[in-house]
């Protein structure tokens, strides 16, 4: 697949099954992510791949975060939001390791780390696999950035879901760059 066939045909997947990313291909999304630009190449970024079981203990997680925030949530949203991580094989979670700098705000670093999981999302593709980023509460809460290894300033920017499109892809949305776009 072309880049630019890449760019254009990008599209997210919420169904997502085995097989995922071997080692090899996940090792070659990851470093695909890498070389997204980086001001000051402070590589604000660490990503925790989570994949097989530990998608149950990150369902615990996710439960655990929900309880907390919302102690009268039911027994349903609480299995619901433990099951969440078993939608994908694999997932790459993408954080935001900030670092204070006088030159580069944190608007920059997130934005960098968003270009890395975007280029992953799009070497995913490349290779025959699709992606599904998502965020929700959890990706805020300081126990789920913790338990992932992140610092207080930290935040989860994506989940990444990648794994083999289950049923048709999504049509492509129908629209003009002249929407969004004018010449100053
Ligand atoms: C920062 C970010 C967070 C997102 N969080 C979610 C989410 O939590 N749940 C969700 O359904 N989609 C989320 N999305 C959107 C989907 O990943 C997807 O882009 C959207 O459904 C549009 O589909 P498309 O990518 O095929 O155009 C998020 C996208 C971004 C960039």
């Amino acid at each position: 697949m072309s880049v630019i066939d890449a760019l254009l045909k990008r599209n997210s997947h919420s169904r997502l099954s085995a097989p995922g990313p071997q080692d090899d291909e996940l090792h070659l999304i990851l470093q695909a992510g890498l070389r997204a630009p980086d001001h000051g190449r402070l590589r604000p970024w660490r990503f925790v791949v989570v994949a097989g079981d530990a998608r149950q203990r990150l369902g615990e997680l996710f439960a655990e975060s929900l309880a907390l925030r919302h102690p009268q949530a039911d027994d349903a949203q609480l299995t619901k939001v433990r099951a969440s991580p078993l939608r994908a094989p694999l997932i790459i979670a993408g954080l935001l390791n900030y670092q204070q700098h006088p030159k580069v705000p944190r608007g920059e670093q997130v934005a960098a780390v968003a270009t890395a999981l975007y280029g992953m999302s799009l070497a995913s593709e490349s290779i025959g696999y699709a992606t599904m980023w998502r965020t929700g509460a959890m990706a805020r809460d300081p126990i789920v950035i913790s338990a992932l290894g992140g610092a207080p300033a930290d935040e989860v920017i994506g989940f990444l879901y990648v794994g083999s499109p289950e049923g048709p892809r999504k049509a492509l949305p129908n629209e003009s760059s002249n929407n969004f776009i004018s010449h100053f």
